[in-house]
């Protein structure tokens, strides 16, 4: 029996349900696929694959372009998850018309079913109005990677008092923006457990702890393929890297010594053709 496509509605009657959602990040039809025969809930086509696809230092440099062409890819390879495709940095900032026709760019052209934005009260009124044309939200604040300038670097955000009434009234205004579901990046978990329990919509923590609703990584680091980043919210399930460069070097020695190809992966000319052929050797 086919699996049934994770909805919206689902994700959000998820609270206090007592089963977690699952959320990794997918950025290619390979990729997704696969994550797609297990049972996790949401892929996010996120900005950072600035970083991980495009080699950038940050997500700053990634276009709507390059989100859309990676949200197809996965569309074409997902069919059971929840696709959720991240708006990248200035594709919303500048006007809520501004921010209401790219959403609309990711859904038409991407094929996502759901947007991903990063901030908190300073862009409610840009949700609300996407939230307003139809397209679900997912909200992010916290440690929000657009503005690691302003953070001046990746630092935990809501360490202080202010900071942390601020990104709780943040999680506040996003859900009344009509946000069904919410990031929490780079926050203490003690800030994250008392969000989850302000909020009706599920909470997704990356670094902020096991109390939030869900969790969510970055696919690559979850399986070792990005074995240089190595900060504390991140576990590895899996050792890629080492599998892939044994692989390589096992495949360079092969084709030295002609081990491979090996005759199971040789084609042969027949007997009789064999034989009316005029080969020199
Ligand atoms: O871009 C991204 O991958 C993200 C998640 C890690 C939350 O925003």
């Amino acid at each position: 029996m086919k699996a049934q496509p994770v909805t919206v509605p689902a994700i959000t009657a998820r609270k206090n349900s007592g089963k977690k959602i699952t959320a990794l990040t997918a950025y290619d039809y390979s990729f997704a696929k696969l994550l797609d025969t297990t049972l996790i809930d949401i892929l996010l086509v996120g900005d950072s694959l600035g970083m991980i696809s495009q080699g950038h230092e940050n997500t700053l440099s990634v276009t709507l372009e390059d989100v859309i062409y990676h949200t197809r890819s996965v569309r074409r390879g997902a069919h059971r998850a929840l696709i959720v495709a991240d708006m990248p940095f200035m594709s919303y900032q500048v006007s809520v018309e501004q921010a209401v026709t790219n959403a609309g760019r990711l859904i038409q052209q991407g094929r996502a079913a759901a947007i991903k934005l990063e901030g908190g009260a300073r862009v409610a009124n840009k949700v609300h109005a996407i939230v307003q044309a139809g397209i679900p939200v997912m909200g992010h604040v916290g440690l929000t990677p657009q503005s690691i300038h302003q953070f001046g670097g990746y630092k935990v955000q809501g360490k202080t008092f202010l900071d942390s009434k601020q990104v709780r009234q943040d999680a506040k205004d996003l859900q009344k923006a009509g946000a069904f579901s919410l990031v929490l990046e780079g926050i203490p978990q003690e800030l994250a457990t008392e969000i989850t329990h302000d909020l009706k919509i599920p909470t997704i923590g990356i670094g902020a702890g096991s109390k939030c609703d869900g969790q969510i990584l970055v696919i690559h680091d979850l399986i070792g393929l990005n074995p240089e980043f190595t900060p504390k919210f991140v576990k590895r399930y899996a050792e890629l890297s080492d599998v892939i460069q044994n692989a390589v070097t096992e495949f360079i020695d092969e084709v030295n010594s002609e081990v491979f190809p090996g005759p199971e992966h040789t084609y042969n000319l027949k007997k009789v053709a064999l034989k009316k052929v005029n080969y020199d050797r």
